[in-house]
Order: C-alpha cells, then structure tokens, then sequence
C-alpha cells in the first residue's frame, strides 16, 4: 500500500507501507509489524524527488508519482542512500525522465554504476554543497557509515525540513504519518530502539562525532523527513538526543540478556541456575532461547545490557549453529560497554565454549570469566554451582 501525504504546499512525501514482508533492509533483519519506505517530492520551478522506492513499492510508486506530476516532468533525484531499499526504482524513474539530474555522494554514485550496470552522469555533491530549484535551495552534507560509506543528508533550507534518508527511522508502520500521532514511549521510541539496535549501532561512533558536527551548523529544523517510518515534527530534539544517548551508549542498564541454546536440556537448566542467582540479587535479566528468539529482538535487548552470557551444548566440536547466528550478529553489530562470559554443557569434548569467548571478543565483549561448563546433566550440586555464578555475577554488576 503507498500512502500519498502533502507535507507542505508544495512538498509530498510517498509512503509505501508493507505489512506483509518481515525481511527488512535485505533478509536478515526480521521484523514482527513489516516496514514501511518515504521517497519525497517537491515542487518547485524544477521539480525534485528525493530518493526513490523499495522493489515490493516500485510500481505503485511510479503510479502516484505520475499522478502528482500532474503532467509535468521530474528535473532532479537527490540520491541520499544507495542500499536497494531506497533506490530500486531510480533506473525506472530514470527511465520515465532521462533528462533529470541525479545527485548523490562520489561513493553513491560509484555504487549506482556496480547496481545497475548503466552508465549515467552523476552529479557528486559534497558536503556544504547547494543546488537551487526556484525558490528552493538543497543543501547537501555527506554523512558517511551513519550507516554506508555513501550516505548524505539533504536540507531545504526555506522549509526547514531535513531529510534524513536512513537517520532517524524506525519500524513503525502504522496508518498515521507524524510522530505526534503515536505514543512517544510505548510505541515510536520501541520502534526506533530497534532499528537503532540493527541498523545504526555499528555506526555508533560517526553518529557520536558527525550528529554534534551537522547540529553545530545551528540549521533551524521544524520537521525531520527519515525514509523509514515516520516523520518527526513535534519533539525533534528528543530523538536527536535520543540518537545521542544511544550512540554512545549511555543508557546501560543493572541488565543481563542471556542467550542459550540447548541439544537434551542441561543448558537450559544451568541457564536458568544462572538467571535465577541473578534475579535473586536484583539484577534485571532477560533470558532467550537462541531457536526460537527473534535475533533482531535480541540484538535491540543486549544494546542496554551490562552483560551478555552466551549457553550453548556442545555441538561434537563446536558451539549450537543458532548460537553462532547470535555471535556473528554481535561481531557485526558492535554493541559496546559490556562484559560477558559463556556457559553450556558437553559430553566428551568441551572446546566449544572458548570458541563463543573468542567470537565474543571479536565482538568487543571484556571476557570476564573462565568459561563455566557441565559435563553431561547438571546434578544438584552443579546446579547450586551454575546459581552462584549467577549470584557472583550480580554482586560484580552492582559494585561496576
Ligand atoms: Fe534503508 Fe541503508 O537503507
């Protein structure tokens, strides 16, 4: 479904709203409610269209965006982002209106030349740069990994709008359009932690330099344009310094999110040993079974944990496969500020839990403890063990 909004006089935002895919930004990011994708389009002497559809969009898309034209032609696409979410269906409205202008980053336009196979004149923008349509002036500021090495951001400054391309998105896919419309803390911030968590926390450091970078500019902002979600409008300071906190990690909580996954159940037993002493020394845990977690789900859980323990049985040689989709995930996605230790069980071998430490130190985890094993199933006595680890884990957390 797209949804067609007039922002402004002469500014329209297209909003396509797909309820019925999970698989966002590619296919390993799955999400409970869909996604939804903006492209914008302002009218002016020249016209402008500022990034283009996702695949499953694209001819709905190209539909409206004829009806808005209203017979007149598209002059420039503003390219802020190449990832296929955004640009899919740039060759199309290329297509439609060869003559029309594409600006984008000198790495944006390197990238289109590797998607598409097509040669086309690229105008590359740097930051600071500016091109006036009319009455409107575009101002261009590169923002590179926040979250591609191709990034921008585009301004207009007589509307005081920016669009923020990937910036500032979330997975909210609700009928209504404007932050204003939704509960701040019950479902916007929710959807934005979360896309946060798998999209931008790698890039948590260019946000914590470039956000304070492009603010210092003193550009007078009334309404953030993201290309995912919705628009922001009421309280923009709020989600930027919302982004701030998050980037650099400032909300870390007394928590502890363990992930687990087990083969004949003595992982899980030594897990919930584990959680339990925790528990009992009031420290927040949440506890996953690596199977039938939703990843994403917990990526978002472990941004503002303390600690991370990872369970696993042993798997012959080597570590539960579902556990090892957790880890690569945390080697990717860089969470930061956190300790962590393993755990699991094992039968005749048990090299799999320096296995999940290294892969945890590849992922910026401090390693705190020797790895805890249980060899077969946990009696009585390995299982008051596995409550005092978690006991000990606690007292190390408060006293931090
Ligand atoms: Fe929403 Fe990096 O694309």
């Amino acid at each position: 479904m797209l949804q067609i909004h007039q922002i402004k006089e002469n500014i329209y935002c297209f909003r396509g709203l797909d309820r019925t895919h999970f698989d966002f930004h590619g296919s390993v990011f799955k999400t409970t409610d869909g996604a939804s994708y903006m492209a914008y389009l302002v009218i002016d002497k020249e016209i402008t269209l500022i990034d283009t559809m996702d695949e499953a969009l694209t001819e709905e898309f190209k539909v409206e965006v004829l009806k808005v034209l209203n017979g007149r032609k598209i002059d420039n696409i503003i390219i802020n982002h190449v990832e296929p979410d955004h640009s899919f269906a740039y060759e199309d409205i290329k297509d439609m209106f060869p003559e029309a202008k594409t600006y984008c980053s000198k790495l944006a336009a390197k990238a289109l030349k590797n998607m598409f196979f097509k040669e086309h004149t690229y105008t590359e923008v740097d930051s600071l740069e500016t091109i006036n349509t009319g009455k409107y002036n575009f101002t261009f500021a590169l923002t590179p990994f926040i979250h591609w090495p191709d990034n921008m951001i585009t301004y207009l400054g007589e509307e005081k709008i920016l669009f923020s391309n990937d910036a500032f998105g979330s997975l909210v896919t609700g009928d209504a359009l404007y932050d204003d419309e939704y509960d701040y803390d019950k479902d916007l911030f929710r959807h934005c932690k979360e896309y946060y968590a798998n999209i931008v926390m790698p890039c948590s450091k260019f946000v914590a330099k470039r956000l304070p970078e492009i603010l210092g500019l003193n550009l007078p902002i009334e309404m953030v344009c993201p290309s995912h979600g919705i628009i922001w409008r009421k309280d923009i300071i709020k989600i930027i310094t919302q982004y701030l906190k998050w980037a650099n990690f400032e909300e870390i909580k007394d928590k502890v999110v363990i992930v687990y996954d087990t083969i004949w159940d003595s992982t899980h037993k030594v897990a919930k040993e584990i959680a339990s002493g925790l528990e009992e020394k009031g420290i927040e845990v949440s506890l996953y079974r690596a199977k039938t977690a939703r990843p994403s789900e917990v990526i978002t859980d472990i941004m503002d944990a303390k600690a991370v323990l990872i369970g696993s049985s042993n798997f012959n040689n080597t570590m539960v496969p579902t556990i090892a989709d957790i880890l690569e995930r945390m080697i990717a996605l860089k969470p930061q500020g956190k300790i962590g230790m393993s755990f699991g069980s094992f039968g005749w071998v048990n090299t799999h839990l320096k296995r999940i430490d290294t892969r945890l130190e590849e992922a910026g985890i401090n390693v705190i403890e020797a790895p805890h094993y249980e060899n077969f199933r946990p009696d009585e006595k390995d299982r008051e063990f596995a409550k005092a680890v978690g006991e000990n884990l606690a007292k190390r957390i408060l006293e931090k």
